[in-house]
């Protein structure tokens, strides 16, 4: 992002409307006496959680880099999502609305969503499930995602949700990396007006990753798809039988028992699958979601993210369902059949809060605010955004023309890692568009250079988090080793973790995220490493080596662009560079697909025989390309 420019120096101050219904009407005196009395703070918060036996120690520090959080309490988190809600009036609130691609409508109170997520619960423990496997979850946008995950955690089992827009290698790699007995998956799902194949890429999947005992398939487009028996189950004919009966205890788990792992990427090939735990990360989802949306009993909030990232674990199921909140889900395309879909639905549905990215938002904006004009968008009254830097202009617009200058925009900065916002605004923070603004309650920050010194106000430097927080991950599964080497290596001294971004702040104290400083790849806000990429076109057989980078993109932030050495004799041309194209998608996802292929001799690479992406970058952009000192002969 370029640095503000005068007009960005307009401070958006929140409203009085705003302020009367802020559940935080001042944020520096409950920061600071959070971050005096960090444990106090966080034990508070975990009071307002249902245990099953009170936590010993709301903190031990002991182990630095693994915390450990509420470390003698009993809990889990769906008693809280669920079970608790039954007793009272919440019971008849609708939890989820769903709204299919095609139109379709379903919903369900907590009631029934209690009742499907046991059933299905049943059913898993029917094929096997114990407590602490790990179960993958391969979906599209649809409400068994939910029940799958809610289900998983029910028994004590650990989901492992993969992002349905991810690939054969992509799955495969992550169903072996986590050993998964079970897969949970649909024979596919409808995005822009076509029935996208799930099952087909599951069953590829499964024949590279043979780990797989049992494979439970949804039925939603009816697409015919091959089953394979004793191995193949339809959902819908475990869920009618006998044994998948709605009576199902919630098992007690530890509090730092794991509840998911995630995969994100970083700067090796194979992807980290990052452990988030049933208490911690229940009082940090819960406590970030009531403060940063302000959430009140009669909100309807929008989570416009997908559940296969992180965005979509913590704040279209756990924040909002612990909160006992009703969320709003859609399957597809934003502009299918016309750019106005989402607008449409918010009318209808009386949407609340809506909370996206900025590629989305910039997608929609690309048509105009006609479409949203259209639209009564009055019952709107608080935005948010993830997943990128937004840029003025997408503020702006998101503001002016959704949010018709009412509803403060909470540009919410966090990683897979964390959990849950880092660094957000609350609504009664004033805004400076493109700033995600302070901490969150309990969290210091700071900018600092390689050794740590902290950098001036107003220059770039790398961001650290200087304390430990209830939703951070853990570990990475079965590699201790790189989590302390990745997170906490850099500055261990001081034992602050180093988030992977680089960010500036201001002579007010807020935050300015500029991008990350690693081999990282955001593409339309999702997350991707350079070096899945690169494996996954050095797996194709005309391929020696690969390098990809990211070039700046107006609509998706960034899109990825790769340098390829060829097998000796294989030709170059634009055939082959198209179909190097399809095979990264069909290995990774859409989503990894290149928009550029170019071929070269040899890579440029540091003596040591690194490669010099920098260069590769600075080619690209047709500007000088440095310092060549390092370059290999
Ligand atoms: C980026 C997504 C600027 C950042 C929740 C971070 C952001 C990475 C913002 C984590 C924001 C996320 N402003 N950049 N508001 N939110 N990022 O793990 O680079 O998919 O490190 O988690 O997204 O991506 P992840």
């Amino acid at each position: 992002m370029e640095k503000p420019s005068n007009t960005l120096k307009k401070i958006y101050h929140p409203s009085k409307e705003v302020k009367k219904r802020a559940n935080v009407k001042d944020y520096e005196p409950l920061y600071q006496e959070s971050i005096s009395n960090r444990e106090d703070f966080w034990a508070k918060e975990a009071k307002r959680l249902e245990w099953f036996r009170k936590w010993d120690k709301v903190l031990d520090a002991s182990n630095h880099p693994f915390y450990e959080w509420f470390q003698g309490g009993r809990i889990n988190i769906v008693h809280n999502a669920l079970d608790r809600h039954q007793k009272n009036a919440t019971r008849n609130k609708l939890a989820i609305i769903w709204e299919g691609e095609p139109g379709d409508l379903r919903t369900f109170s907590y009631h029934a969503l209690h009742r499907e997520v046991s059933r299905f619960a049943n059913v898993l423990k029917s094929m096997g499930a114990r407590p602490g496997e790990v179960i993958t979850i391969y979906m599209p946008q649809i409400p068994e995602t939910v029940i799958a995950m809610l289900a998983c955690a029910k028994i004590g089992a650990i989901h492992s949700v993969v992002y349905g827009g991810f690939s054969v290698e992509a799955l495969a790699e992550r169903i072996e990396d986590a050993n998964s007995r079970i897969l949970v998956t649909a024979d596919g799902g409808f995005r822009r007006g076509k029935a996208v194949g799930l099952k087909s890429i599951a069953n590829e999947a499964m024949k590279r990753s043979p780990t797989i005992e049992v494979c439970i398939t949804v039925k939603r487009t009816g697409e015919e798809c091959y089953m394979e028996n004793d191995r193949d189950f339809w959902y819908h004919d475990l869920m009618s039988m006998p044994l998948a009966c709605s009576d199902c205890a919630t098992v007690e788990t530890d509090a730092e028992d794991p509840l998911f792992i995630l995969y994100t990427s970083g700067t090796t090939g194979k992807p980290k699958g990052l452990v988030h735990t049933h208490g911690g990360y229940a009082v940090y989802t819960a406590s970030t979601f009531r403060y940063v949306f302000d959430i009140k009993p009669e909100d309807r909030f929008w989570c416009a993210a997908d559940p296969g990232w992180v965005t979509g674990h913590s704040y279209m199921v756990y924040g909002p369902l612990i909160n006992g909140a009703t969320m709003m889900m859609y399957e597809g395309a934003p502009n299918h059949p016309y750019p106005n879909r989402w607008w449409q639905m918010i009318e209808k549905y009386g949407i609340n809060i809506l909370y996206t990215s900025p590629t989305a938002i910039r997608g929609l904006m690309r048509f105009g605010p006609s479409w949203a004009d259209r639209h009564n968008l009055s019952s709107l009254r608080l935005l948010g955004s993830v997943g990128e830097p937004i840029n003025p202009e997408a503020w702006k617009w998101y503001y002016e023309v959704i949010g018709k200058g009412r509803c403060p925009i909470m540009d919410t900065w966090w990683q897979t890692e964390t959990g849950g916002h880092m660094i957000t605004p609350l609504p009664v923070i004033p805004l400076k568009p493109g700033s995600a603004t302070k901490p969150f309650f309990g969290n210091e920050m700071a900018i600092v250079d390689d050794r740590g010194n902290e950098v001036k106000t107003g220059e770039e430097g790398n961001l650290v988090i200087k304390n430990p927080w209830p939703g951070m991950a853990r570990t990475i599964l079965g590699d201790p080793d790189r989590f302390v080497e990745k997170y906490w290596e850099k500055y261990s001294e001081q034992k602050w973790y180093l988030a992977g971004d680089s960010a500036r702040k201001d002579e007010d104290g807020y935050y300015w995220i500029i991008g990350r400083i690693d081999d990282v790849i955001k593409v339309s806000g999702y997350r991707l490493g350079s070096a899945e990429i690169e494996s996954a076109l050095v797996s194709h057989p005309a391929v020696t080596e690969a390098a990809a980078i990211a070039l700046p993109d107006e609509l998706r932030g960034n899109i990825i662009h790769t340098t390829v050495v060829l097998r000796q004799g294989v030709e170059a041309g634009d055939k082959l560079s198209e179909e190097l194209k399809a095979h990264v998608e069909h290995e990774i996802g859409p989503i990894a697909r290149p928009a550029f292929v170019v071929f070269t001799d040899a890579l440029p690479k540091t003596r040591s025989g690194k490669i010099m992406r920098r260069v590769l970058k600075a080619r690209a952009l047709g500007q000088d390309t440095g310092d060549l000192s390092t370059l290999e002969e």
